[in-house]
């Protein structure tokens, strides 16, 4: 393993955000990632754990030894009529796993398809979308502690699942590295085809008894259709998560803004796409120097090159107080602000 020093992010982040690693390693198996440590304990240096680099905003160089997660390899663990237990390496990337298992004639994650990033940092927020989240297939992870250097296995209850949450989101963040992780997956196909247009895009690719194949293929079609590259122009997905609010608060809401939308998230609680609000409050399309809000999707804030962190900050920090005053609703932060002081000595 080769520790390099100060090193760019921007190629590391998707947001394209120019910081300085200190030290930047990428890791290929558990015993880069023990030598590791043993290098940060040794420069008194914390430590930032990256897979794609797809859900973090940089606000300032990192005087830290950035671990790039690369370990590979994807292999079955146990095998019966209807279930596979699929073990990969953390640093797989998610998209490329999602169709692995399609062509091993898996399923339970196909409408996960094209989500980027990695297989490592897929538990971190219970990465969801076309109405599937990894809760649904999870099986374990194992991981290593950063302050001790000893391998410890999680299981559904220990991790804590949530909407865009997970236990290494709030009290584990960023304790852990996780370097394997394991899935229930089936051999039998239940398609999962209730969320948003995936019924649509179906019809139009006349499958009416789709595969997993076909399920993936559409739910590509649609992200494509409305989420921008990373490649063309920076951005981290959604930045914020959808609000959570109690039925009461929805149904005043929708009284005052009846085209609001909403969708049951339990009994007693409603998702309000944040969508909505932010196009509401007049961002949706709009630029503020060099970074600005998605003209398709105003969840998606965007860097069209050279932006700072701190200007996507600010940007976040105006629509909240806009979201804020009109609908008395605070949007919550869904990508990982990474500056100096967030970051875990071993
Ligand atoms: P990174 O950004 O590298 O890291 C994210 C966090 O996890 C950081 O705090 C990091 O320290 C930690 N971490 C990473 N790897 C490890 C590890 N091995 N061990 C411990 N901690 C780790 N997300 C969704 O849920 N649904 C979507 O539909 C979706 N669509 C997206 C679309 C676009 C265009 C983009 C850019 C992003 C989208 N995202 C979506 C967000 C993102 O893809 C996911 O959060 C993804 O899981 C992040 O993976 P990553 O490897 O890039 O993580
Ligand atoms: N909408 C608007 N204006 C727009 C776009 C959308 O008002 O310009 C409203 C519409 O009412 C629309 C609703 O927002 O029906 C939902 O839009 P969409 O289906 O695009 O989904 P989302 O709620 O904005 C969530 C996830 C995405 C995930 C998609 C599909 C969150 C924070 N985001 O977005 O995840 O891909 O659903 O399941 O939950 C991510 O986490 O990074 C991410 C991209």
């Amino acid at each position: 393993m080769k520790i390099q020093e100060n090193i760019s992010l921007k190629a590391f982040n998707t947001f394209g955000i120019d910081v300085k690693a200190k030290f930047f390693a990428e890791v290929e198996s558990k015993n880069d990632i023990i030598e590791a440590l043993t290098f940060a304990k040794t420069a008194k240096k914390p430590i930032l754990i990256l897979g794609g680099g797809s859900n973090v905003l940089f606000t300032s160089d990192l005087d830290a030894l950035v671990l790039k997660v690369n370990i590979r390899g994807i292999e079955p663990i146990s095998q019966d009529k209807d279930k596979v237990i699929l073990a990969a390496g953390a640093g797989e990337m998610w998209h490329d796993f999602v169709l692995y298992s399609i062509e091993n004639n898996l399923s339970g994650i196909e409408n996960l398809s094209l989500i980027p990033g990695t297989v490592g940092a897929a538990p971190m927020q219970n990465i969801g979308a076309y109405g599937v989240e990894i809760k649904a297939v999870f099986h374990s992870l194992e991981a290593i502690k950063i302050c001790s250097g000893r391998t410890q296995i999680f299981l559904p209850a220990d991790v804590n699942f949530g909407y865009r949450e997970s236990v290494f989101k709030k009290s584990l963040k960023g304790k852990y590295i996780i370097y394997k992780v394991n899935f229930n997956l089936s051999t039998s196909h239940v398609p999962n085809i209730s969320y948003g247009d995936i019924q649509k895009v179906l019809k139009e690719m006349n499958q009416a008894k789709p595969t997993a194949k076909n399920i993936s293929d559409a739910v590509i079609n649609i992200r494509q259709s409305k989420l921008p590259d990373p490649k063309t122009v920076g951005n981290a997905g959604s930045f914020f998560k959808n609000p959570v609010v109690p039925v009461e608060v929805y149904k005043k809401l929708k009284q005052a803004y009846p085209t609001l939308p909403g969708y049951p998230s339990d009994a007693s609680q409603i998702k309000i796409p944040a969508a909505y609000l932010i196009e509401n409050v007049g961002w949706k399309g709009k630029k503020l120097g060099k970074v600005g809000v998605h003209d398709k999707q105003p969840l998606v804030l965007v860097n069209y090159g050279g932006g700072k962190g701190n200007d996507i900050l600010e940007l976040s920090r105006k629509i909240q107080l806009d979201v804020q005053t009109k609908f008395n609703i605070s949007l919550e932060r869904e990508v990982n602000l990474i500056n100096d002081k967030s970051l875990i000595y071993p």
